[in-house]
């Protein structure tokens, strides 16, 4: 299959024109790119699994075109409606109890769900001119990187997807928050821009597993091929070792990334994976992470780290 790369306009009309067709189109997310498909058609669904190789006991975030869904696919409780309400369009994913509407494929069997509303432009023209929900994991092979640009969904995806469309690079750069609803409580299931400060305004909040086979929940994943090691004072090992600088200069490095040049968290989460991907195709025997600060958004790009680095 030949990939396509398109610009919004002629690329918005031909994306939903392969999502009415049952086929998954990789698109823009103001967190990282998505790989969509019709969240109603299990067949569409699949091939989401297919071209990621991702195994079927993983379920997928459901992209809602308004608020207005959620109690469609999902039973949302009074805390979740004000999740939503405030949060929303924007790169918190809230987990509920699902409706029987929704496909299992989607939800990998489980009696949760896991809902978003991108608050991307092109991504919501395209959700609502489509008019239904789009289920869309990251656009990556399963553990690799995701992908915050066009070219780098091409080099996971090519061959495997008919198009994606190019909206630029993400504002986030890292996925969205996932929170796990519970009665009078909040459990972060991945860390993520929406930080756990923003949700202790709501409800008290506490950091768990899911109880659910999510792989996002597995130990190694965001992993780049090259080995990865994370730490407080990067000295290089060997002479083909490359840094992820935080703060470092990156003298003695064979090649280093600098995640943020003005010491910013935000900044500095936009260009972790495409500062991990340019490591990785660098040929290095090493990647030496700077380990960053873990406050507000830093605990999530630790967190990727440490699951980059496992
Ligand atoms: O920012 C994002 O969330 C991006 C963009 C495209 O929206 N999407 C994304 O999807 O990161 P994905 O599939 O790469 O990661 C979603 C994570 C997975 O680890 C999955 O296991 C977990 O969410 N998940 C999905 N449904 C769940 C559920 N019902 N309960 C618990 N975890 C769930
Ligand atoms: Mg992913």
């Amino acid at each position: 299959m030949k990939t396509r790369i398109l610009k919004p306009g002629e690329g918005t009309s031909e994306a939903i024109a392969l999502l009415e067709s049952g086929l998954p189109v990789a698109l823009p997310t103001e967190t990282v790119y998505g790989l969509a498909a019709d969240a109603s058609l299990p067949n569409a669904c699949a091939r989401i699994f297919e071209a990621k190789e991702r195994p079927l006991s993983d379920p997928l975030i459901v992209h809602l075109t308004s608020i207005d869904w959620l109690s469609r696919i999902a039973l949302p409780s009074p805390l979740a409606l004000t999740l939503a309400e405030t949060f929303w369009p924007g790169p918190l994913t809230i987990v509920l109890p699902r409706q029987a509407s929704i496909p299992d494929i989607v939800t990998a069997g489980q009696d949760t769900v896991a809902v978003r509303m991108s608050a991307h432009p092109v991504f919501q023209e395209v959700v609502q001119t489509f008019g239904k929900p789009l289920a869309a994991p990251s656009a990556n092979r399963f553990g690799r990187i995701s992908p915050t640009c066009a070219a780098n969904v091409m080099s996971e995806l090519e061959g495997r997807i008919a198009l994606i469309l190019d909206g630029g690079p993400c504002t986030h750069g890292i996925e969205s928050t996932i929170v796990h609803v519970l009665e009078d409580r909040l459990q972060i299931l991945r860390p993520g821009p929406i930080t756990e400060d923003e949700l202790r305004a709501f409800a008290p909040v506490f950091h768990g597993p899911a109880g659910v086979a999510a792989p996002g929940g597995l130990k190694s994943h965001y992993a780049p091929r090259t080995k990865l090691v994370i730490e407080q004072q990067p000295m290089p090992r060997g002479p083909r070792d490359g840094l992820l600088s935080w703060l470092q200069s990156g003298e003695g490095f064979s090649q280093t990334e600098f995640l943020s040049r003005s010491n910013d968290l935000r900044e500095a989460a936009a260009n972790l994976y495409s500062a991990m991907r340019r490591l990785d195709e660098a040929g290095l025997d090493l990647i030496i992470a700077e380990a960053l600060p873990e406050s507000g958004i830093g605990v999530a790009i630790m967190e990727r780290l440490r699951k980059a680095a496992a």
